[in-house]
């Protein structure tokens, strides 16, 4: 089975767990954490070096504030208990996003696991947070214009890697496969620069259902798919044969 480098998750479908359960949504949100953790050991086991979760976009801002405050609260117990998990299993911490609007106990205890998690080397966890792909690109442009304002950078020789290296996820390859649970097929303001080859797999189940055996299911529909990178199957195959190895 090919195992994605990247696999990048929008984790969709809290909400609609708890009202089919006629529960209040928070309680959606807390089973989505339970799905975070044993997705989160799975991509360990199955050797993911990467696994990034959408799990606060900027536009959530947006949503009835005792919802908002029950995610924040959400999120800061799952960072508290987490740690050690993270510095047993050797996962590195890492965040996307404008993460000065979260509150500041959020980002202080953020930043601390970020910093103490920075040398472990198994998995990079990658959580989007007050994250919105056209915010990212709109704030990597303000840097590169204050590098072309300054004299520093010429506008002609601004390559496509300058605009990579300018975003949130400089440090963090493209994903090769994103997932998005609950039956909505959109990409919803989610690294949308980085997303331009990433194979797309959506799933009817909601994120609190959604289990190891889903995630596999998942792989195993990316690992027969052809990944073209805009040329054609011939030239794939005759590159495979001069390198000797199998591209993905
Ligand atoms: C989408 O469901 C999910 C979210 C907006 C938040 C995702 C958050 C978690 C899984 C928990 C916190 C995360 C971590 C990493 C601790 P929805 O509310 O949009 O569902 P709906 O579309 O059915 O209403």
């Amino acid at each position: 089975m090919q195992i994605p480098t990247h696999l990048a998750i929008i984790m969709d479908g809290n909400g609609r767990w708890a009202e089919q359960r006629r529960l209040p949504r928070i309680l959606g949100h807390r089973k989505g954490v339970e799905s975070v953790q044993s997705i989160v050991d799975e991509c360990m086991k199955l050797g993911i070096r990467y696994l990034t979760l959408y799990a606060f976009s900027s536009e959530n801002w947006g949503r009835p504030q005792e919802e908002v405050e029950a995610l924040m609260g959400l999120l800061g117990s799952f960072l508290k208990k987490e740690l050690s998990q993270l510095q047993k299993r050797g996962i590195r911490l890492m965040a996307i996003g404008e993460l000065d609007r979260l509150p500041e106990t959020i980002s202080k205890i953020l930043k601390d696991i970020v910093k103490e998690t920075a040398d472990n080397d198994r998995m990079v966890l990658n959580l989007a947070l007050s994250y919105g792909s056209r915010n990212e690109l709109t704030r990597a442009m303000q840097t590169l214009g204050r590098e072309i304002a300054s004299g520093k950078l010429h506008p002609d020789a601004l390559t496509e890697a300058d605009i990579g290296a300018a975003l949130d996820t400089h440090a963090i390859p493209d994903p090769d496969l994103l997932i998005r649970t609950s039956g909505e097929m959109r990409i919803s303001n989610f690294l949308l620069w980085q997303m331009a080859y990433s194979e797309l797999y959506f799933t009817e189940a909601l994120w609190p259902d959604f289990s190891r055996d889903q995630l596999l299911q998942a792989i195993q529909e990316y690992s027969r798919r052809q990944r073209r990178f805009g040329l054609t199957g011939a030239q794939l195959r005759d590159s495979n044969i001069r390198d000797g190895e199998g591209r993905h």
